[in-house]
């Protein structure tokens, strides 16, 4: 697995920035967040603590409160700005009723998702929509992994390296940077989750495309989002306006029906939280997980 690791405090100010605007235009995200919660209604599950990671501005932190309306709500972001967003918006959701004695008040705690700020086995379900595409994959699953409880549940969106493909070639006809981040494919994300001793883990992937008129409005929608390139090989410096141009006529090779498309390529995963690591670095399986692969 190469490592394509993105600087974090670039991923933190970028998204910061995007936060205020992020909503208007964050379609996809939208769409495999429901998705990702239709399948988290086909699971039998009484999570007491809920933690949504890269919570973003906090839609799903509100509709996964609705769904456990018992649970601890954690809300984990490394952009600062976001977790505020979403502790406006979960409060502006919940109007009048957060007043009332028993209300959801989530806590909202910034850090890392390599660098959990969870205690180990304190969590029962973490929900991540399209947030570990900017982690580490040995790192955040084994960090997921700590905090999950055994019967815990995992659930989570990330891309692959199909990703903006039309976008990455159409740079590619300009100059040698990466200009387009790029993405584990799903056998390494499969590794990854093996590796951390996540239980029964599932992936599949679908395919989205988002259209356009022109590649500036999906330039101008990515960097609105906060999805900047954060390669480490990237090139320092704005991009003159002649490059844009140029990239921007590349794209126009891909026009069909008088629109430009954009693909994303989304992996699905889900996994149970498998193995308790004790201090001495014995592995114990928890009963309640031998007994699901017996059945
Ligand atoms: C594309 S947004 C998705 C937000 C939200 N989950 C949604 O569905 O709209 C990605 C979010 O992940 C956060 N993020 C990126 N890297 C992270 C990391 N290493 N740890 C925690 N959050 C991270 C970003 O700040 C951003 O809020």
């Amino acid at each position: 697995m190469t490592n394509k690791l993105p600087n974090k405090n670039l991923v933190a100010r970028s998204f910061g920035r995007a936060a205020a605007h992020y909503d208007d235009v964050a379609v996809l995200q939208r769409q495999t967040g429901d998705e990702l919660l239709d399948r988290l209604s086909l699971v039998t599950l009484q999570p007491k603590r809920v933690l949504d990671l890269g919570v973003g501005t906090g839609r799903n932190l509100s509709l996964l409160g609705q769904h456990y309306p018992k649970a601890e709500l954690v809300a984990v972001d490394i952009a600062p700005a976001m977790l505020k967003h979403a502790r406006n918006s979960f409060n502006q959701t919940q109007g009048l009723k957060r007043w009332l004695p028993n209300s959801q008040k989530p806590m909202y705690l910034a850090g890392d998702a390599e660098n959990l700020p969870l205690a180990d086995n304190s969590v029962d379900l973490v929900f991540a929509n399209l947030a570990l595409q900017w982690c580490d994959p040995r790192m955040s699953f084994a960090e997921i992994q700590r905090v999950l409880r055994p019967d815990g549940l995992l659930m989570f969106t990330t891309l692959g390296p199909d990703t903006l493909h039309e976008l990455r070639q159409a740079w590619a006809s300009v100059d040698d940077y990466p200009h387009v981040n790029m993405f584990y494919d799903m056998h390494d994300v499969g590794e990854a989750m093996m590796e951390s001793g996540l239980a029964e883990p599932v992936l599949d992937t679908d395919r989205y495309t988002l259209t356009y008129e022109t590649a500036m409005a999906l330039m101008k929608d990515l960097k609105v989002l906060g999805a900047r390139n954060v390669n480490t090989g990237r090139r320092k410096g704005l991009t003159g306006k002649q490059a844009l141009k140029q990239v921007a006529d590349a794209y126009e090779s891909f026009r069909y029906d008088g629109i430009l498309p954009a693909t994303y390529e989304v992996v699905y995963g889900h996994a149970w939280g498998g193995q308790i690591k004790q201090d001495d670095g014995e592995v114990r399986i928890p009963v309640s997980q031998i007994q699901r692969r017996k059945s």
